[in-house]
């Protein structure tokens, strides 16, 4: 197996199996601990910052919601008028985003549960993939940026974990102890190397660090 096939996997299992509950609690409004709201928060900010990148009327514009989770962002674009299509790997969110969509965007949406980069899935006018890359190597996000890229139109908008120093201890921390639970390792980026392996068109958009959220908003334009 690659590497793209074996981290997938991982993540799949993850999202699919061990963590779905727990994922969709933070993804709604109910309690969850101090630090999880900070997380909430930080996402919320992120994806407030991504959407920010795209016109406020995407009426008509086709968008790759790429691991969609439980739909937050899929909900929001859809509510700015686009023809969604959401994909996750993982068919239990992909089940869970279904349910909490608002029937009147159902039209506008289609949801698929599978790889974010199959090219079944046609080409599109915008991309977001918010915290859905985080799992990933440099050569694998290299390769998902240039088979996505060469479908879309407009932009593709990600982001990944920053090499910040607290990252990084937890990073190496991860590294000396592996969990047992098999839950995927987030690998932070540094924005050089990353534009070293994925070539011209790569930009930062900006960060966001909440507490135990840190993240960076990157354009990649082929
Ligand atoms: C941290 S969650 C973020 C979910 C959503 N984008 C959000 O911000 O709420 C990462 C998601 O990416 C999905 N994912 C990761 N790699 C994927 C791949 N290669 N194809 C499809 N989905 C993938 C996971 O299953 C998971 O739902």
């Amino acid at each position: 197996m690659t590497d793209y096939q074996a981290t997938r996997a991982r993540v799949e299992d993850y999202f699919d199996r061990s963590a779905t509950k727990v994922w969709e609690r933070l993804c709604s409004d109910a309690p969850v601990s101090r630090i999880r709201q900070t997380v909430r928060q930080g996402r919320d900010e992120m994806r407030a910052m991504m959407l920010g990148q795209l016109p406020a009327d995407l009426s008509g514009a086709r968008i790759l919601d790429a691991g969609c989770g439980t739909g937050l962002m899929t909900a929001e674009l859809a509510r700015r008028g686009a023809e969604v299509v959401a994909v996750d790997i993982s068919p239990q969110l992909i089940a869970i985003a279904q349910e909490k969509l608002d029937p009147r965007f159902a039209g506008q949406v289609r949801f698929a549960a599978g790889d974010m980069t199959d090219a079944s899935h046609g080409s599109f006018d915008h991309v977001i993939a918010m915290d859905s890359l985080i799992y990933y190597s440099e050569g694998d996000i290299t390769a998902i940026l240039h088979r996505l890229g060469a479908r879309v139109r407009g932009k593709l908008l990600f982001t990944v974990a920053p090499r910040t120093p607290f990252l990084m201890t937890f990073f190496a921390a991860g590294k000396l102890f592996p969990r047992a639970d098999r839950s995927p390792t987030m690998i932070p980026h540094a924005f050089d190397r990353l534009a070293r392996s994925a070539g011209p068109g790569l930009d930062r958009v900006g960060r966001v660090a909440r507490g135990f959220y840190i993240s960076e908003c990157l354009e990649y334009r082929p």
